[in-house]
């Protein structure tokens, strides 16, 4: 079975889906957690490998002006194959051109976004992230 991108959340194993997130971003993840973020989402995507989760990402949205992409990931033994950019490329169909899409990257991700069109934004400002994430 090759790659497939859900769309929808019926028959999600959250259980699974919270392990990769935990895995991917090296800490702890309810289902529960993961379960609430996904419903609460405007648009999200989940990567399934021979029927198994791999991956995931979720998008905020009033779905006429502005979204955020979030939590983009890709269980570390699929990684390099091409599943993030193809979770991204899905998401990004939810929102016509019209609209601005915002994320955040560390640097070492940021190359995976320029090629997918984002640039760094000169105006962008945020709160409650880790101080290393913060310009002084
Ligand atoms: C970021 C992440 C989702 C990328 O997923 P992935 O499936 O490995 O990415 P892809 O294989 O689709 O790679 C897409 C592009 O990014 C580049 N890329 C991916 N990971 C990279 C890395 N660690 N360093 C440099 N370039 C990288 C690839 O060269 C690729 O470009 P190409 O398709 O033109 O060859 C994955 O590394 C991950 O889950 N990391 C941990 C969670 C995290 O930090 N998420 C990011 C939140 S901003």
């Amino acid at each position: 079975m090759p790659l497939n991108i859900q769309t929808n959340l019926e028959n999600v194993d959250w259980e699974r889906l919270a392990q990769v997130y935990a895995l991917a971003f090296k800490g702890i993840q309810t289902a529960e957690l993961i379960e609430l973020v996904f419903i609460r989402s405007y648009a999200t995507r989940i990567a399934l490998l021979d029927g198994v989760i791999v991956g995931g990402v979720y998008a905020f949205s009033d779905g006429e002006l502005d979204a955020t992409i979030h939590g983009l990931c890709v269980h570390p033994d699929f990684q390099r194959q091409g599943i993030g950019r193809a979770l991204m490329e899905s998401i990004m169909q939810s929102f016509g051109p019209h609209i601005a899409l915002l994320l955040t990257a560390e640097a070492m991700h940021q190359p995976l976004y320029c090629k997918l069109g984002f640039r760094p934004l000169k105006t962008a400002m945020g709160k409650g992230f880790p101080p290393a994430d913060m310009e002084d």
